[in-house]
């Protein structure tokens, strides 16, 4: 991957159990690609167990066994009401949206409500389950691959979702998310993902506009960004600037109309109607996808499907030509995302470097046409990775959040796509509604809008997309219910406010969800005395921490530039260390604010609540069990059978003189002989119904008899090299005691200092002595053990011998001389010093690696990883997650 280079550095000051990894998910209607940023694991797209870039988004059931991507797929040619694919058109589709129509003309799933009016899928034994369900199954799925790689539990994730996403489909991501036992970092959407990948690589001294067109399954949309990069320490600037999109069209819909080609083809052939049979229409769904690809090489392409239907075997030939005329009323609409995405931002083509295509759907022949023919050859772009950009660059994006990698400073600027309209009555009496849209279409995300109201009494607050999102889907998505306010303003009246008024914060979050953050009672006391009087009538039992959360309390206000000099009130002191930050707003007197509460109805398609949330974990956790439990039975019976085998192999009279056969005695193997005959007749009539310890107990119980034999070779193969070791002790002690002795004599003589006394020479003399009467004695006896004998002096026994006298050793030759002279350093090397030596050259690669990451390192800004606290995600406890603080 040209990406590799590029692999991220990861600080290593902290622990390793500081840092948590993050999870790129780019879930899509066909496939899902995925990505985990890991201390010390390269960064690129994660393999599946077939060790294949991307995964097929199915999940599907062959009887009890649950299965995940293209063996999920492959079922529904056999099982055509359990495999499930395309879950991502059903997020939060209410049941008789057109949606959920157009889902059940392309899948032979079964369809049902949920309570929540949303859909479930119901696989042929009756069991139902929601999508979000069967979505966290795939996400667990992805989450499981993810924590093989890392070697850790792997909780947070950043999931891309298209621009249009409205509020209800990305609850429905989050909700699948935690109840696939993970939390969501950022939700971010696919094209900026892809313009933070395309922002990796490259620099933009002059800023630059360009267009992601990204073709997928289920719909096509194009973003323009612009790029910057101002000045290096600042980083690069990606900024959307405007979206658009066309739900009709996508992989998924040119899939659906060759299929129709081919239904036709069989029904006037056979004179059948293909639409009846199920599983025939699974086929021909996988055929036609196959027919596709090859269609956008070749001018044709034959479709063939063995016994299609009763019986029969298809085959019919599909021209390109006979493709395109299908697909003809869509051609106008392949760049029409485009020319809205540079009116939405008020750009013409001049104004953009290039087109930069991405998405499974931009090899399509005709829509590649369609692109050039709209913004010409030259401004196309293929440097992008087509399947992979969205997923690294959301993972980029994710690590860059979760603040512990060492990342490109990349900031981005997102937003929301949706004209979002706040809409109350006029009055409390009053029948008439005011509309009012607080976030256009084109809004940063991240950004806040407060609402003043004069009311004194409870009101609600409704939130609309202005326009509907798609054909069936409601409008409506939240109401607020603003409460509290009659005695708040009261209160606030009698305290000599004049004209309080209540104050609503809405926020659009960088996830694009909207909300009500804060709402409050406000009213300004001009009077400072009456004021200060008050003081004491609020602040009965006060204490300074209160002070802190007014602040908080206090309604955001814009931060305009000028900050107007506010009175501060006594006792409101602003001594908090976020002084600074308090200073650029208005400092709002904590006595004239009232917090109100909020209530939050969702009157149309509710989230997911937490009890639902609680038992669809638990529902995927029970499975998780059982299919581990499965796993380990397997493999405890999958280990027990080779053991099996590789035991009757090693008995076999055929194999004369292995070392089993050398170091076994007749007695020994017969009794092996005999375990084993049980053990294989054991498993001929038990093994499926066996449980997993009897499994491991029958393994056990041979390897208890096979031990001693594999003992007995372990130790002649160790036998040499501890003698070898011995001796060399010896030898050295020897040859040291030689010239020490020598060396004290004339040194004695010379009447200068020595490093040694006599009686430590002695001593050593003494040690060695004993070890060489110890190994001349056992040696011996051990050369008369036959092979298969037990051994008389075992290895480890030898080492540990010679370890007492290498410390006797060393102690002496590590000596330094009273005088300056040095120390002389032997063949014998400490071992103490070399260990140490080497982890300081370890520790120091370590962190020089850390500091200098890449080669354009002036891009880097250092980021201190700090830890974060991870949700407890074990034991079915569910990390709960409020959407609004996405
Ligand atoms: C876009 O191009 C037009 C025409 O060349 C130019 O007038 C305008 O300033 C450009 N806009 C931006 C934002 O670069
Ligand atoms: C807000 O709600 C809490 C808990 O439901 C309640 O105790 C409190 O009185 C309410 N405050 C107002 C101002 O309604
Ligand atoms: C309004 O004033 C009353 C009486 O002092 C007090 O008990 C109550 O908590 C106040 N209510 C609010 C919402 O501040
Ligand atoms: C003993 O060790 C020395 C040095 O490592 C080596 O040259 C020699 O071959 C070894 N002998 C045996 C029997 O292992
Ligand atoms: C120990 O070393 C001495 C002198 O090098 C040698 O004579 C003796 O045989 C050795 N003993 C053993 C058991 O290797
Ligand atoms: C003995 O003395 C010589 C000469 O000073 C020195 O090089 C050698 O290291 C000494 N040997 C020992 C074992 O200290």
């Amino acid at each position: 991957m040209h990406l590799l280079p590029l692999a991220l550095a990861v600080l290593s000051l902290l622990p390793h159990s500081a840092f948590a990894s993050v999870l790129a998910i780019d879930y899509g209607a066909d496939w899902i690609k995925a990505s985990v940023m890991s201390p010390g694991i390269p960064f690129d797209v994660l393999l599946n167990k077939d060790s294949k870039r991307k995964i097929q988004a199915v999940v599907g059931w062959k009887k009890s066994d649950r299965l995940f991507s293209t063996d999920a797929f492959n079922l529904a040619s056999r099982f055509p009401s359990d495999s499930f694919s395309s879950l991502k058109y059903l997020q939060a589709a209410p049941f008789d949206s057109d949606i959920v129509s157009y889902f059940s003309t392309i899948s032979t799933a079964e369809v049902v409500k949920t309570s929540r009016n949303t859909v479930a899928l119901k696989q042929s034994d009756g069991t139902e389950w929601s999508v979000e369900e069967l979505i966290a199954m795939q996400f667990a799925y992805v989450k499981q691959l993810a924590e093989g790689v890392a070697g850790e539990k792997v909780t947070d994730v950043v999931i891309t979702v298209p621009p249009y996403f409205s509020q209800f489909q990305r609850d429905a991501v989050v909700d699948a998310v935690e109840v696939a036992g993970m939390r969501t970092l950022t939700l971010i959407n696919d094209g900026t993902a892809v313009a933070v990948n395309y922002a990796m690589t490259r620099t933009f001294p002059t800023p630059e506009f360009h267009v992601i067109y990204d073709a997928g399954a289920s719909s096509i949309r194009a973003t323009v960004v612009s790029f910057s990069t101002p000045d290096a320490t600042i980083g690069t600037q990606i900024a959307v600037a405007g979206v658009g999109y066309d739900l009709a069209t996508g992989g998924t819909e040119l899939d659906r109309r060759l299929r129709e080609i081919l239904i036709e083809a069989f029904n006037t052939k056979h004179k059948k109607n293909i639409r009846e049979d199920k599983r025939g229409m699974a086929k021909l769904w996988k055929e036609a996808g196959r027919v596709k690809a090859i269609l956008s090489a070749n001018t044709e392409a034959t479709a063939t499907v063995e016994s299609l239907a009763w019986d029969i075997d298809f085959k019919a030939k599909v021209t390109r030509g006979e493709f395109e005329a299908a697909c003809e009323d869509l051609k106008t609409r392949y760049a029409r995302p485009i020319d809205d995405a540079l009116r939405n931002a008020g750009l013409t083509l001049e104004n953009v470097t290039s087109v930069i295509l991405t998405g499974g759907s931009t090899r399509t022949p005709m829509i590649q046409a369609a692109i050039k023919a709209a913004v010409g050859e030259d401004k196309i772009a293929l440097n992008v990775n087509a399947d992979e950009a969205a997923v690294l660059g959301a993972a980029l994006h994710g690590a860059g959040l979760s603040r512990q990698f060492k990342t490109k400073n990349i900031k981005v600027t997102d937003i929301g796509v949706h004209d979002v309209q706040a809409s109350y009555l006029a009055s409390a009496s009053a029948s008439r509604t005011i509309n009012s849209v607080l976030f256009p279409a084109g809004s940063k995300v991240g950004s806040k809008k407060t609402l003043t109201f004069k009311r004194k009494e409870d009101f609600v607050i409704n939130f609309d997309y202005k326009d509907a999102i798609a054909p069936g889907v409601p409008t409506r998505f939240l109401e607020v219910g603003i409460e509290g306010v009659t005695e708040a303003i009261a209160n606030l009246t009698e305290l000599g406010a004049s004209d309080p008024v209540v104050k609503a914060t809405v926020k659009l979050s960088e996830s694009g969800f909207v909300s009500v953050s804060n709402a409050v009672a406000f009213g300004e006391i001009k009077d400072e005395s009456i004021a200060g009087k008050l003081k004491g009538f609020f602040g009965a039992g006060s204490s300074s921490s209160e002070t802190d959360t007014s602040s908080e309390n206090s309604p955001p206000r814009e931060t305009t530039g000028s900050s107007s000099e506010a009175a501060t009130p006594s006792g409101a002191t602003n001594s908090t260390p976020e002084k600074e930050k308090e200073e650029k707003k208005k400092v709002v007197p904590k006595d004239n604010t009232i917090t109100l509460n909020t209530t939050v109805v969702f009157p149309t398609i509710p989230p997911m609540s937490t009890e639902g949330k609680k038992s669809a974990r638990s529902r995927l956790r029970a499975i998780d069990l059982d299919e581990a439990a499965v796993a380990r039975k397997e493999e405890a019976r999958n280990t027990l059978e080779s053991y099996l085998y590789r035991l009757r192999d090693l008995l076999d009279p055929e194999n004369r003189d292995t070392p089993f056969k050398q170091c076994s005695q007749d007695g020994e193997r017969k009794a092996i002989g005999v375990k084993l005959d049980e053990s294989f007749s054991w498993l001929h009539d038990h093994g499926d119904v066996a449980e997993t310890s009897q499994f491991l107990d029958k393994r056990n119980a041979l390897e208890t008899l096979e031990r001693p034999i594999i003992h007995r070779y372990k130790e002649i193969e160790a036998f040499p090299q501890a003698l070898n070791n011995s001796q060399m002790w010896n030898w050295s002690t020897r040859l040291f005691l030689e010239e020490a002795t020598q060396n004290l004599t004339a040194e004695a003589a010379a009447d200068l200092p020595s490093k040694w006394t006599k009686d430590e020479l002695l001593a050593l003399e003494k040690s060695l002595k004993e070890h060489e009467t110890w190994l001349n004695e056992w040696v011996e006896k051990q050369k008369k053990v036959q092979m298969n004998e037990d051994p008389v002096i075992e290895s480890t026994e030898m080492k540990a011998r010679a370890k007492v006298l290498e410390t006797a050793l060393m102690k002496l030759v590590k000596r330094k001389v009273p005088k300056a002279a040095k120390k002389k350093k032997e063949t014998t090397t400490a071992t103490e010093e070399a260990t140490s030596t080497v982890a300081e050259a370890v520790a120091e690669e370590t962190s020089s690696d850390a500091d200098t990451p890449e080669a354009d390192a002036k891009e880097e800004t250092t980021i201190i990883p700090t830890p974060i606290p991870t949700a407890d995600t074990e034991g079915g406890q569910v990390p709960v997650q409020n959407h609004d603080e996405l």
